[in-house]
């Protein structure tokens, strides 16, 4: 997704936007550029990456103490230099940056294109500034124009806008996410907290509909929503630069697979009042909807297994972009769980919309507090992971493993219980992430690096691990991955099977005998066989040993798996933090 950061202050912001647009880089992207405004604007954008660009083009000779900057990840119009951002209006007096999609931009474009205004790009982007440019023709001042222009703009955005005769920047947002930093004397605006997080701790969380007006005498922020002024009170966050800073890890990946030793701990880390508010609420629900996309899914597929056998619960677990086609049956009695580590997953967002036009009361489990998805929920639990940087979600899954299986001891009456078998998972954890651990698993990878395929099997909550482990796989390293529950081998997928093929075999003490049985008949089938598995067998070609650990065996067989897929990447000569046409958060639907 493309990422926008803005700066007005009485520092540089040449170098304060670039460090941003290098920290917004993990957002996915395929140009960027940089505008500042001293007296003039002065512009450079292309295709590449940020640092290709800078030597290219050399960002440090551009001018001035206010600026905004943008990496684009692009949704209209291919990838070319003249479609980065940021845009300009025809007279190159107003240039602004937008992540999210204009849906009615065609039409914005047509009236615009007939009132003589030229276009340069094929983005929906470009219809703003010419917008804003139409509307100050007829008199009203630029905050105005943005406002009014903002009006008629349909889909999502966040935008940041500057004009050339006047020192302020306007800062919108409606679907997609932007915070404001306040530091003494200066203001920033961004995708998210990590683009300035260097520079102050104190944050405004913008609400949709919110446009801010930030100067260097203060900030002003008008809700379209509401038609007026208002307040939005400043926040701390909690985090350090160095939680958004690789440190000695080559990636970010890396990082967050080790942080997964605490990561899992400050998830259940939450107060007996908060989770018996969540008990309260489960327990009245009549109908329980987990609604998530990707990895979150998964997570809430293995909730769905553990809330049956812990606490003999039936919940529906529904992708999010799937929900809406659920709607029938939503009532106002209705518990809606959404999962999203960003909170800013636009399918996500979406359901919730659905369930709240039916009254359904809306739980997130989210792990950015003040995202969208926390400002539209009844109410929410934080993963507290910190920051997630790398676009694949490691330390998120499993502290939302943690969280979920945290709830099901709780609704059983065992939250100290379940407290206790989650905090000691640190030292499983720790020595799975350990180098002599590490070293087995490259060996793994060197023979799995050329795959085409590898599949993946397991049966109960093995099988939503083998849904997650495929996803890691194939996002990463770009080999095809892909998992069958084992019984369902032979009703297509064993066909499949050619002599080589690897599977890796997810194995715990409650299904052992059924999925070893499904090894052997791949194994007959010349099937390379990787069991992760408490014990070793003789129908393992390669053993990855992990301890039993029950309910909490989601939390504990992935970790091999995300090392391995991290691995794979790096073998492969491909950079796990950006994995190709992804993004950390998908905010367009
Ligand atoms: C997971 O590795 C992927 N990055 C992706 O599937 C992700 O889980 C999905 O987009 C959901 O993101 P969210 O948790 O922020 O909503």
């Amino acid at each position: 997704m493309c990422g926008i950061i803005g700066y007005i202050g009485t520092k540089n912001a040449t170098p304060i936007l670039f460090n941003g647009l290098k920290r917004l880089e993990y957002r996915g992207y395929d140009s960027a550029g940089i505008v500042t405004l001293d007296k003039e604007f002065h512009m450079k954008k292309d295709v590449g990456k940020v640092d290709e660009i800078n030597t290219r083009l050399n960002f440090s000779d551009l001018p001035g103490t206010l600026g905004i900057a943008h990496t684009r990840w692009a949704t209209h119009g291919g990838v070319t230099k003249e479609n980065a951002h940021p845009h300009t209006d025809c007279e190159g007096k107003i240039a602004v940056v937008h992540n999210g999609i204009i849906e009615n931009y065609q039409e914005l474009k047509k009236n615009l294109v007939s009132n003589g205004h030229k276009f340069k790009s094929q983005t929906d982007t470009e219809v703003i500034p010419h917008l804003i440019e139409e509307i100050m023709k007829r008199g009203k001042n630029f905050h105005d124009s943005t406002l009014s222009a903002l009006r008629s703009l349909e889909g999502s955005y966040a935008i940041l806008a500057l004009h050339k005769n006047e020192r302020k920047i306007v800062a919108a947002r409606k679907g997609s996410p932007l915070v404001i930093g306040v530091a003494d004397g200066s203001y920033f605006a961004a995708s998210d907290i990590p683009a300035f997080l260097e520079h102050t701790k104190n944050v405004v969380y913008m609400h949709d509909s919110d446009v801010a007006l930030l100067t260097d005498t203060g900030m002003k922020v008008f809700s379209l929503l509401e038609g007026g002024d208002v307040n939005r009170k400043v926040d701390t966050v909690d985090w350090d630069i160095r939680q958004a800073e690789k440190g000695e890890f080559n990636h970010f990946m890396l990082k967050e697979i080790s942080e997964q030793v605490e990561t899992v701990q400050k998830a259940v880390q939450q107060t007996k009042e908060v989770v018996d508010g969540v008990v309260h609420s489960i327990r009245n629900a009549h109908g329980i909807f987990l609604i998530a996309s990707g990895t979150s899914y998964h997570a809430c597929l293995a909730a769905s297994y553990i809330l049956s056998k812990l606490n003999k619960m039936h919940v529906n677990v529904v992708l999010a972009s799937e929900f809406p086609h659920y709607e029938h049956f939503l009532t106002p009695k209705t518990l809606v769980v959404a999962v999203s580590q960003s909170g800013e997953t636009a399918d996500v967002l979406e359901a919730v919309k659905y369930a709240k036009a039916r009254g359904c009361k809306i739980l997130s489990i989210v792990n950015v507090v003040g995202s969208s998805l926390t400002r539209t929920s009844d109410s929410f639990l934080n993963l507290n992971a910190g920051p997630e940087i790398c676009v694949l979600a490691t330390k998120s899954y499993t502290s939302q493993l943690a969280l979920f299986t945290l709830l099901a001891y709780a609704l059983s009456g065992k939250l100290e219980e379940g407290k206790k078998r989650l905090n000691y998972l640190w030292n499983v954890i720790y020595h799975l992430t350990s180098a002599t651990v590490k070293e087995k698993i490259k060996e793994l990878a060197e023979k799995l690096k050329n795959k085409e395929h590898i599949f993946l099997i397991g049966r109960g909550l093995e099988y939503t691990t083998a849904l997650e482990a495929a996803l890691k796989i194939k996002e990463v390293s770009y080999i095809h991955a892909e998992a069958f529950a084992g019984g369902e081998l032979k009703h297509g997928p064993i066909a499949l099977v050619e002599d080589g093929t690897p599977c890796i075999v997810f194995v715990s003490e409650e299904t052992e005998k059924e999925i070893l049985s499904n090894a052997n008949e791949i194994k007959s089938r010349g099937g390379y066989i990787i069991g992760v598995s408490p014990t070793n067998n003789e129908v393992f070609d390669f053993w990855l040993k992990v301890p039993e650990a029950n309910n909490e065996n989601p939390i504990v067989q992935i970790i091999p798996i995300q090392i391995l897929a991290y691995q794979l990447a790096v073998l492969r000569g491909l950079d796990p933090d950006h994995p190709r046409n992804l993004a950390k958060s998908v905010t367009v639907k």
